[in-house]
This record gives structure tokens, C-alpha cells and sequence, in this order.
């Protein structure tokens, strides 16, 4: 105690020749703060209270901790070493007293803070960790945590923590899979650790990390470490199989088709579609049961595919969304349907048994190629019966109708009436079909003239344009196939330039320009035109030299203007050039292949002149950008008319 005291008198002396009598060491009873460092050398003043009369004496109460302790002469110290993680903040009171040992002044508050030093090393709350994360987790999204403490002021760097995965045992190809947030302790995937674990290739990993004090930015913080052990669980955020769904199903909607599932218990889902669609027959619930909510139509659509989408409460997408597929099938619940309410069949008199009168083709619009489309073909009635029953037969799958018995007669009955029935696997059509009987087709179409004589047509003849009028006959039924008549082109016009019409009523041909005429190919044709029937002729008739006809097509020439390779040329000079300095060279092609004379046009200022055989263009006098900054001239070319 002797040695102590002598040591605060040196202090006072120091303090009192450096601050004066009421300097920041000593002065008289008020409330006061002191900040103090823990773990000092002991003994240490902390103020000199003076007294004023009749004050003698001092007296110290409080949170003392047998630590604090006061002089009679006011002079207040601490003898041993604080320590801020035993109490941060003293709270004393100090009086001052008379020689009786009465209060005089006071007591007044007298804080005591105790400022921290590094004096305590972090401690992990556990001596090892555990955890466990999905495959594919999102990058960032902390999986689990670990936490360390340190008594030390978490106000001051002392206390400030800092977490480090020091090794990651498998580390392959050097990668880090995992990363941990410095201040938090939050472990979670990188990127790579996202997209690359696999628990069939590694099913666990194990870490080291570490935690420092200090904010880990100080070669004197405190470090200690702990090992955590992550199990890598497989990703049960997958797209599920394609799914079929029988159309028309008459079960109470919505019925559970599929399902998804996010890896955790907290996920939103919903389904997003791929395309637009007038209705949308699939829900999601927030187990990601998914559901189709109504009866499917193939016949309208048959397939769907759309998304299924996990989110978090932020609503942010937890994971790329899964495509879901599904395949409507296909129920049996159309009937065949008929081409037309009647369809009409011609067949000639005298035609032989077997021939091919027409075919029905009816339609099913359930799945093609299945036995829900597949149609059979079958006579139910035939009207008249005369002369008799059976005349037609319809071959059951393909719905060709040939001649059954015999030979047809128009004066027995000039058409026949049948129902068809149409079926497919379920239901049965009828359809209506009339087959008339026809005039045979022993008249052959003959010309009215076998020579059109000469025919000449500008190249130029627009397309479409009429250029002959012919006219053949056949004295056949009319009315039926076998008068009406179709003209063919047979010879002389291979590059298939004209085409012929038939006026239906007066088996008039049109001759017709379909595609541009060109002398340069071909100046002249020798047209041969051949008129035919529809229906095939009866044997023993044949077409003959009557029903041919000839026509020589002229195709005259049109001079065609020489034509530039380009409509504006465009070049740049500077003022300053030579004169006879080339600028440019135009170029034109005659279509007649002759030779092209150029002159210059509009040529105001004269600087321009041309080669009249090449189309080089030179510069002929100084130029002036400020006089003309574009010089605009036409160029002609003219084609040199042969000597
Ligand atoms: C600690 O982490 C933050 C991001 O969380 C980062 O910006 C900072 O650089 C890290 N500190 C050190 C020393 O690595
Ligand atoms: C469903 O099937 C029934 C008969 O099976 C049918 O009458 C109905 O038209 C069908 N609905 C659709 C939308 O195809
Ligand atoms: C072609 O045959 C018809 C009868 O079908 C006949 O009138 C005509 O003279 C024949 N023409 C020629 C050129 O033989």
C-alpha cells in the first residue's frame, strides 16, 4: 500500500504541472464518466475529488467490486485489474463528509466504463456442425449456419467475427462448392457447387472453418476452427414422365394427373403455359398436385405442354421451371361424316362389269390410323331395284364403287340412288350417293376447222390476254363426260406458255397467254391442239386426226431499251482534281445484244464528259465545290442500229 501511494503522488505531480489545479485529473464532487481499458496494471487513479469545507473526508459506495477504492483526500483509484466480460459499467457514488462523519456534499453518480481489449478467443457454439443440401440448390441460399461468440464488446473489433471455409474435403479440380458469408456463417452453394454436385458422384463433403476475431483483419485476432459435415440429397425437382389423358372422360374434374415437388416444404407453385390457349384445362394446389379441371377434346387439341414454376414468399423462382407433357387420347366419340350430302357418280351405258365408277370418301376425325378412324364401306339400299338388286359393290376399306352385275341401260333406269353405310369401330353414317347413267361415249370431239391458219403476238402480249378462240363438237349426251370436252396443247409448246379454257356450255376453247412470251427463246411455233372427253371412249372408238387441230404462233420482236446495270451511280472527287481525271464508269446491256452509244445529259456546268463507247466519265474542267458541292448528270444510252 505504501508503494502504491507513493506511485499516485509522482502522478499527481504530472498532472498538475500539465493541467492545473482543475484539470481533467482532479476537481471538485460532481457526477462524472471514465472510461477505462480492462486488464491494466493495477493501481491506477482515476481522479483527485477536492474538498470544500467543512468537507474533510470522502466516502466511496457502490459497484466497487472491491476493486475501487477512495483516499480520505479524495484521490480515487482502482487496484486491480478491470474486466469488461465481469461488469462493463460501475456505477459509484461518491460523498464527501464533516470531521463527524456527516454527509456535505453529495453523494454523486460516478460511472466507471470499462473499455474492452482482445481478451477472449470466439468459441463455436458447437464443437462440430451437420447439415445437409439439395443438389441443385439455388447459389447463395443458405443451407445452414454456424455461430460462434466472443465475450469480447461486439461494439469494438474485438468482438467482430469473422468466418472462412478454410478446406473443402473432396475438392476436386480446385472448385469450392460451398461459400460462407464472413459475417453471418451462412453456408451455401457457389454457382459451381450448384450446377455440379451430384450425391450419385459425392454424396458428402466435409469443411473446415474457421472464425477469427477481431474481423479477421488482424494478424492479432484469435482464430479457431470447426468441422462440418454436409450430406449432398438428391433434387426432386423434376419434370415427371409425359402423361396421357383419355379425351371426353365423363369423372367429376378436377382429377390429380401428376404431381411436382420442390426439395423444401415451402415452395409456390404454378403452371405457366407454353402457348396461348383459348382455355386451360390444368391446375397446381400448393402440394403441386397438378390437376386437369375439365373433360379434354382431342379433336380440338391433342397435346399439351406447359411449365410448372416453384417460387419462394418473395416470389422469386426457386429452380428453372419443369416442362410438363401431355398426350390427349383419343377416344372413339366421332361418327364418320359423309364428303357431301350427295355425292354423284357417272357411269357410260354398256361400261363392263368391274369398272371403276368413283370412290366415297368419308371422314372420322378421332385419331387417324386408329381403329377409332378407320372406316368400312357398305351398300344398305339401292333405289330403283331394277332390273335388278346388286348392281353396285363398294370395296369395304378404300369406298371404290365398281359395276357389279352387268352392263347399265338408261332406258331401264337413267340413275340409280344408294345409302352407304359409313362405320367406324362404334357408329354408322349413311351417306348419299347417285350414280347416273350415261349416254356411252362413242362420239369423239371433232374441230370445226383442222387449221387456225397464223397467229402473231408481240413478245410484250400481256399474260392472260385471249389469243384464239377454237371450237370442237361431240355429238354425245350433253351435259355428261362424255361430250364435255378438254383441249390439251400437244406439241409446240414445251415451255408451256399458253393454257386453254373450256366454256362448259358451248365446249368453247380459249387460247391464253400464261406466261410471258419470249422471241429471243423461240419466233415461231407450230401448235398442235388436241380435243378429248372426260370419260374414257367406249372400245372400238378411237380420237382421230378430226380431233386434233394446228396453229402457228408468230412471236414478234419488241425493241427493248438498252437497260443500266445500276439507276444511280454515284462518285466522289475532290475540287481539285485534274482535268481528264476518271470519276466513274456506267455500264448498259442492250436486250438485243446491240452496241450502246452513251452521251451525257444535263451536263450544266460542262465539267463532265463521256466515252461514248466505253461509259468512262472524266473530269473536262476545274471543278468547284463551293459553286456545286453535287454535280447531277443523266446519263443516255442508246443502242447502235446495225450498218
Ligand atoms: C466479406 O463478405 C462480403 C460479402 O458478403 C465481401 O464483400 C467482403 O469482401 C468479405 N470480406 C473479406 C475480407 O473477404
Ligand atoms: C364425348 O363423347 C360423346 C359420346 O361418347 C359425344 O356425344 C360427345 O360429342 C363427345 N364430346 C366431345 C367434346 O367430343
Ligand atoms: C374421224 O372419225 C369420225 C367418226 O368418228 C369421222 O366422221 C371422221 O371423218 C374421221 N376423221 C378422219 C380425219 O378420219
Amino acid at each position: 500500500m505504501q508503494t502504491q501511494l507513493h506511485c499516485l503522488c509522482v502522478l499527481i505531480l504530472y498532472l498538475t504541472t500539465g493541467y492545473g489545479q482543475e484539470g481533467r485529473f482532479s476537481g471538485p464532487l460532481k457526477p462524472m464518466t471514465f472510461s477505462i481499458f480492462e486488464g491494466q496494471e493495477s493501481s491506477q487513479i482515476i481522479f483527485q475529488f477536492k474538498a470544500n469545507p467543512p468537507a474533510v473526508n470522502f466516502k466511496l459506495t457502490g459497484e466497487t467490486d472491491d476493486i475501487f477504492q477512495i483516499q480520505p483526500d479524495g484521490l480515487l483509484y482502482h487496484n486491480r485489474a478491470l474486466d469488461r466480460e465481469t461488469r462493463a459499467v460501475h456505477q459509484l457514488q461518491v460523498a464527501a463528509l464533516d470531521a463527524h462523519g456527516a454527509t456535505v456534499e453529495g453523494p454523486v453518480p460516478i460511472i466507471i466504463e470499462v473499455k474492452d481489449i482482445n481478451d477472449n478467443r470466439p468459441v463455436f457454439l458447437q464443437p462440430k456442425y451437420e447439415g445437409s443440401v439439395r443438389q441443385n440448390s439455388r447459389p447463395g441460399k443458405p443451407f445452414m449456419y454456424v455461430n460462434a461468440t466472443d465475450l469480447d464488446d461486439p461494439s469494438t473489433p474485438n468482438g467482430q467475427l469473422f468466418y472462412q471455409i478454410v478446406i473443402q474435403l473432396p475438392k476436386v479440380n480446385n472448385v469450392m462448392y460451398f461459400q460462407i458469408n464472413n459475417k453471418t456463417g451462412a453456408i451455401s452453394l457457389t454457382r459451381e457447387g450448384s450446377l455440379e454436385l451430384d450425391p450419385v458422384k459425392n454424396p458428402s463433403y466435409n469443411l473446415v472453418v474457421s472464425v477469427k476475431d477481431m474481423g479477421g483483419q488482424n494478424e492479432n485476432s484469435f482464430s479457431v476452427s470447426t468441422s462440418v459435415d454436409i450430406i449432398v440429397k438428391e433434387n426432386i425437382w423434376k419434370a415427371p414422365e409425359p402423361l396421357e389423358i383419355v379425351e371426353n372422360s365423363t369423372d367429376p374434374h378436377p382429377i390429380k394427373v401428376t404431381q411436382v415437388r420442390w426439395n423444401e416444404l415451402d415452395a409456390q407453385y404454378s403452371l405457366v403455359e407454353k402457348e396461348k390457349l383459348p382455355r386451360f384445362p390444368f391446375s397446381i394446389n400448393q402440394e403441386g398436385d397438378i390437376y386437369v379441371t375439365q373433360p379434354l377434346d382431342r379433336e380440338e387439341k391433342d397435346s399439351y405442354t406447359f411449365y410448372a414454376v416453384a417460387k419462394d414468399e418473395h416470389g422469386k423462382p426457386l429452380a428453372l421451371p419443369l416442362q410438363i407433357h401431355v398426350k390427349v387420347k383419343d377416344i372413339n366419340d366421332n361418327p364418320p361424316t359423309c364428303p357431301s350430302s350427295l355425292t354423284v357418280f357417272e357411269v357410260q351405258e354398256n361400261e363392263r362389269i368391274g369398272s371403276n365408277i368413283g370412290t366415297l370418301t368419308a371422314h372420322d376425325m378421332d385419331e387417324e390410323n386408329s381403329v377409332n378412324s378407320i372406316l368400312v364401306y357398305k351398300i344398305a339400299e339401292q333405289t330403283p331395284r331394277f332390273p335388278e338388286e346388286g348392281l353396285f359393290l363398294v370395296q369395304t376399306y378404300s369406298g371404290i364403287f365398281q359395276l357389279a352385275k352387268h352392263s347399265l341401260r338408261k332406258q331401264d333406269t337413267p340413275k340409280y340412288h344408294l345409302v352407304v353405310n359409313v362405320s367406324d369401330k362404334d357408329f354408322t353414317t349413311h351417306c348419299h350417293v347417285q350414280i347416273n347413267v350415261i349416254d356411252i361415249n362413242d362420239q369423239i370431239p371433232i374441230f370445226e376447222k383442222s387449221d387456225y391458219g397464223n397467229l402473231t403476238l408481240s413478245e410484250d402480249t400481256a399474260v392472260g390476254s385471249v389469243i384464239l378462240t377454237i371450237q370442237a363438237t361431240d355429238a354425245d349426251e350433253p351435259n355428261t363426260g362424255s361430250s364435255k370436252i378438254l383441249y390439251r396443247i400437244t406439241e409446240g409448246d414445251s415451255e408451256g406458255c399458253l393454257g386453254i379454257e373450256t366454256d362448259p356450255q358451248t365446249n368453247a376453247g380459249y387460247v391464253m397467254v400464261k406466261k410471258p412470251l419470249d422471241f429471243e427463246t423461240a419466233a415461231l411455233h407450230n401448235i398442235v391442239l388436241h380435243a378429248e372427253n372426260p370419260e374414257p371412249l367406249v372400245p372400238g372408238v378411237k380420237y382421230n386426226a378430226s380431233s386434233f387441230a394446228t396453229f402457228t404462233l408468230t412471236i414478234t420482236d419488241v425493241n427493248e431499251a438498252p437497260q443500266f446495270t445500276q439507276h444511280v451511280f454515284q462518285a466522289q472527287v475532290s475540287e481539285d482534281v485534274a482535268i481528264d481525271t476518271k470519276v466513274g464508269n456506267v455500264t448498259a446491256k442492250d436486250p438485243e445484244g446491240l452496241d450502246i452509244s452513251y452521251s451525257l445529259r444535263g451536263n450544266k456546268r460542262s465539267w463532265l464528259k463521256i466515252d461514248p463507247v466505253t461509259g468512262e466519265i472524266f473530269t473536262m474542267a476545274p471543278l468547284d465545290r463551293e459553286a456545286e458541292s453535287l454535280y447531277r448528270v443523266q446519263v443516255v444510252a442508246t443502242e447502235v442500229a446495225p450498218d
